[in-house]
C-alpha cells in the first residue's frame, strides 16, 4: 500500500539566470495546489539557492517540532539530465545533514526515483507528442522578429582587465556559494574601480571542492577558498585594490619563481 509522505522537497539544477528557478517554482506551486496541506520546498544542486541542507532546514521548520522524528520527508530529484554520480553525492549531503540533527528532530529522509525514471513518463511523453503534432509549423509562429540574426553586442568582448571566476558547482553551492554570489556581484556593481576592471563569471566545478566556496582571479591565477560572508569582499578588494593576495584564503601556493 502506498504511503503518503509528510513533506516534499523538489531538487533541481540551478541553470543560468532565473529561468530554472521560476520553472521549478511553477512546478512547486502546481504540487501545492494538488496537495495544499503538505509542506513543500525547492532545493538546488548547483548554481542557485537554497542548497539542499538549507532547504531541509526550512522544510523541517514548517513541520510540527514535537514529532519530527515520526515524519517522512521525500526528496524528488527533478534534474535533467540526471547524473547518478551527482545524486549519490547529494545523498551524502543529506546523510551529513541528518547526522547534525538531534535524535528527536531527525525525520526519515528518502530520495524518490529521479524524474526521467518515473513510472508513467513514457505515456505522458507520447500524449504530448500527439498534441504537438497538431501545432503550427515553427516558421508560422508570430513574435520572433529578427530571427535571421543575433544582437550585434554578442560579437564584442566586454571591457575588462581581470576575470573573477566564481564556482557554482554542487559542492561549492552546498557550502554557500549561491547565497554568497549576490554579495560578490553587488560589491562589484557598487564600486566603479571594481566594475571597470572585473568580469565576473560563474563556473561549474573547478575540482578542489573541499576548499569551497571558491574564487579564482585571472590573469594572476590566484585561487581563494573557504570564503564566507565576512571574508569574501575583503579578500577580493585586498587582491584588486590592495594588490595583495590574502594568504589565509589561498588554496594553493604561487608558482615557484624561475631563475
Ligand atoms: S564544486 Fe566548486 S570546486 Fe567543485
Amino acid at each position: 500500500m502506498l504511503e503518503k509522505p509528510d513533506a516534499l522537497l523538489l531538487l533541481g539544477r540551478g541553470g543560468l539566470g532565473s529561468a530554472a528557478k521560476n520553472e521549478l517554482q511553477s512546478l512547486l506551486q502546481a504540487c501545492q495546489q494538488a496537495d495544499p496541506g503538505m509542506p513543500m520546498q525547492l532545493a538546488f544542486a548547483d548554481r542557485n539557492q537554497p542548497a539542499l541542507p538549507e532547504a531541509l532546514d526550512r522544510l523541517c521548520a514548517a513541520l510540527p517540532a514535537a514529532d519530527l522524528a515520526q515524519r517522512t520527508l521525500v526528496i524528488q530529484p527533478v534534474m535533467v539530465p540526471d547524473e547518478p554520480a551527482l545524486r549519490r553525492w547529494l545523498q551524502k549531503v543529506a546523510m551529513r545533514w541528518l547526522s547534525e540533527q538531534a535524535d528527536h528532530a531527525r525525520p526519515k529522509l528518502v530520495f524518490a526515483q529521479p524524474l526521467l525514471q518515473l513510472d508513467g513518463l513514457v505515456p505522458a511523453l507520447l500524449k504530448n507528442l500527439a498534441q504537438a503534432a497538431t501545432l503550427p509549423d515553427v516558421a508560422a509562429e508570430e513574435g520572433e522578429e529578427g530571427w535571421q540574426t543575433d544582437p550585434v553586442a554578442w560579437s564584442s568582448v566586454p571591457a575588462h582587465q581581470r576575470h573573477v571566476l566564481w564556482c557554482m558547482g554542487p559542492r561549492c553551492v552546498a557550502k554557500g556559494a549561491a547565497a554568497l554570489w549576490p554579495r560578490l556581484s553587488q560589491a562589484v556593481q557598487a564600486s566603479p574601480p571594481l566594475k571597470q576592471q572585473l568580469m565576473l563569471l560563474q563556473t561549474s566545478c573547478q575540482y578542489p571542492c573541499n576548499q569551497g566556496p571558491l574564487m579564482i582571479i585571472y590573469p594572476e591565477g590566484v585561487w581563494y577558498g573557504m570564503l564566507d560572508a565576512d571574508s569574501l569582499v575583503p579578500v577580493l578588494k585586498s587582491h584588486i585594490e590592495g594588490g595583495e593576495a590574502c594568504a589565509a584564503h589561498r588554496v594553493h601556493p604561487p608558482p615557484a619563481a624561475s631563475d
